[in-house]
């Protein structure tokens, strides 16, 4: 049984390294820094996200072979939408291609594809080839990506909100049932847990309206490093600063007092 729960025979091109003794459930990544890193050499944007395509590979090939469960990679905003109608059609093409190409890596190495997001908006080429994906990896069980699409944390919450609202409406629950727990279910990334490293690069310090919910507890890592830039080294790095992290969930240390998140 791996960490999916999903029964298997496990393959050789998986190995999980010596450095990594206290790996992750699941990373999250704001993938940023395409645009400079194009203005940089005088390049189109769209040769930029070109480039933060290659890096995607990199990493989801890492996260794999690291064993690491789950990966969210956010790769269009909801506030995306605002940006030239260019920009936008070939970051859609690309998204496009993207799952096109790998779809054949997806399977061979029993990764499950999903998206997050407002899939209303997309272009319908784009919804009809995540909903194929989506149908053709569902039963792999050794990784979750997902794209976080048109995606919005408030808008998230605000649906959840929603459908909790309706439920009670219908008489099917009342205001009392709400918890913590209760209003995670309603949200649309229900089924994946919450990160437990949020990883974001070009050197914003910044959560961008991305898994607002969700990383309550979440630990942090911003590099200067630019998306395309970001390696396996890259990669490494990040993991390595979180396993020596001191998670407490709120709750203190025996030799501390206060408060400590
Ligand atoms: C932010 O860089 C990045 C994006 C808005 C898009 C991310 C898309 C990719 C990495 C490529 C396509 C994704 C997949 C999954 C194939 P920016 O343009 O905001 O950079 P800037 O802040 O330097 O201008």
């Amino acid at each position: 049984m791996n960490r999916l729960g999903i029964a298997g025979e496990e393959t050789s091109s998986t190995t999980r390294p010596d450095w990594l003794w206290n790996p992750p459930n699941h990373v999250a990544i704001i993938m940023d820094g395409n645009g400079r890193w194009a203005r940089k050499r005088h390049l189109p944007r769209i040769v930029g996200h070109r480039s933060g395509a290659s890096a995607v590979k990199t990493v989801v090939t890492a996260t794999r072979t690291w064993e690491i469960p789950y990966l969210t990679l956010y790769a269009f905003s909801w506030e995306n939408w605002n940006r030239p109608r260019q920009e936008v059609d070939g970051l859609m093409a690309l998204l496009e291609e993207y799952i096109e190409r790998e779809i054949g890596t997806m399977m061979d190495r029993e990764i499950r594809f999903s998206v997050v997001g407002d899939r209303s908006r997309l272009p319908s080429a784009v919804r009809e080839k995540i909903s194929w994906a989506e149908g053709r990896t569902a039963e792999n069980g050794r990784m979750v990506l997902t794209l976080a699409l048109s995606y919005s944390g408030r808008e998230e919450i605000v649906r959840a909100a929603m459908r909790f609202a309706r439920e009670v409406q219908n008489g099917t629950l009342s205001p009392d049932d709400l918890d913590d727990a209760v209003f995670s279910r309603y949200l649309e990334s229900s089924a994946l847990p919450p990160p437990d490293l949020l990883i974001r690069t070009s050197g914003e310090i910044r959560i961008s309206n991305f898994f607002l919910w969700q990383i309550a507890y979440t630990e942090l890592y911003f590099t200067q490093t630019l998306w395309p830039d970001f390696g396996e080294e890259d990669y490494r790095r990040a993991l390595t600063d979180y396993q020596e992290r001191k998670r407490r969930f709120g709750k203190s240390d025996d030799d501390r007092e206060g408060f400590s998140g």
